[in-house]
């Protein structure tokens, strides 16, 4: 599947073409070239950081090792913020951790009147998600902003809907990630503190903020991650906390949405 996925690369041709021409040999760049890459895919590096390209929510994105590759169990995350979206009326919305960009594009792509915002910490990834906003011609619908997760936004408190693919893994779980991730995905896009949660703690506390009264926080969460996640949602300050499974059944979304009025000092503290 790789070596087919490489080969398309080097020719520059697509799966129907090379099931049409088997016959077809190469020329000598081509050889040395698709020795190079097979070279580099031994190294462990994902094909897509060698192609350049991943599909997401049927958009082609560009991708580098300055950016997580997307993944297909990401879709859950935009078809729950599109659930929740469904009947807002020009939602105000905002990705944590854009990245390539991804959430943020498929959403702009199908909510045609959302006004749509991204933040990055890393400069980097703030340039490809960019790039792939000019790319699928929607730039112009995304805003994105250099910010440590909402920092930069302190002073916003509209926003309906926030969504985030955080940085979600332990260092302490660092073995049981592929190592094609530990050694090639940004560190900063994968790992977030010992358990996990240094991203998704103040996360949820500066989402509170950003939203408004009846806003929702939806988040992508590791495997393991439900209880801890829930529990962060303060039942004071948050209703209708959900979990969602993705096809395997494993939680893999978890939403929540502002109370309407703020907790009382008394139940503050029940
Ligand atoms: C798991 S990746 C998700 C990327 C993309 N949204 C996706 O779903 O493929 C997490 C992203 O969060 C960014 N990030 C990490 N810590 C952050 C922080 N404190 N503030 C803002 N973004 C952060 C990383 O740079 C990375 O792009």
């Amino acid at each position: 599947m790789n070596a087919e996925v490489l080969l398309m690369f080097v020719l520059g041709v697509n799966r129907a073409y090379l099931y049409t021409y088997p016959e077809r040999e190469f020329i000598a760049e081509e050889e040395t070239r698709y020795d190079e890459v097979l070279a580099q895919r031994a190294t462990g590096m994902p094909s897509q950081y060698i192609t350049g390209h991943q599909e997401f929510w049927g958009l082609d994105f560009v991708v580098s090792p300055a950016v997580l590759i997307p993944r297909p169990e990401t879709e859950h995350l935009v078809e729950t913020v599109l659930e929740l979206a469904h009947g807002m009326t020009r939602p105000k919305v905002i990705d944590v951790g854009t990245g390539s960009g991804c959430i943020a594009l498929a959403l702009a792509h199908e909510l045609r009147d959302a006004d749509i915002w991204a933040v990055d910490l890393s400069a980097e990834a703030l340039e490809i998600a960019r790039a792939n906003a000019a790319r699928l011609q929607l730039d112009g619908r995304v805003r994105f902003v250099h910010s440590n997760i909402l920092e930069a936004l302190a002073n916003t408190h509209d926003f309906d809907l926030v969504v985030s693919n955080p940085p979600y893994v332990g260092f302490g779980e660092a073995d049981k990630v592929q190592k094609s991730v530990r050694d090639f995905e940004p560190q900063v896009a994968v790992f977030a503190g010992e358990q996990g949660l240094d991203v998704i703690r103040p996360l949820i506390e500066q989402s509170h903020r950003a939203l408004k009264p009846g806003g929702w926080l939806a988040m992508e969460i590791g495997y393991s991650m439900r209880d801890a996640v829930v529990n962060l949602l303060n039942l004071t300050m948050w209703d209708e906390v959900r979990v969602v499974p993705d096809l395997q059944g494993i939680p893999r979304v978890v939403a929540g949405r502002k109370k309407a009025t703020g907790p009382s000092l008394g139940s503050a503290n029940l």
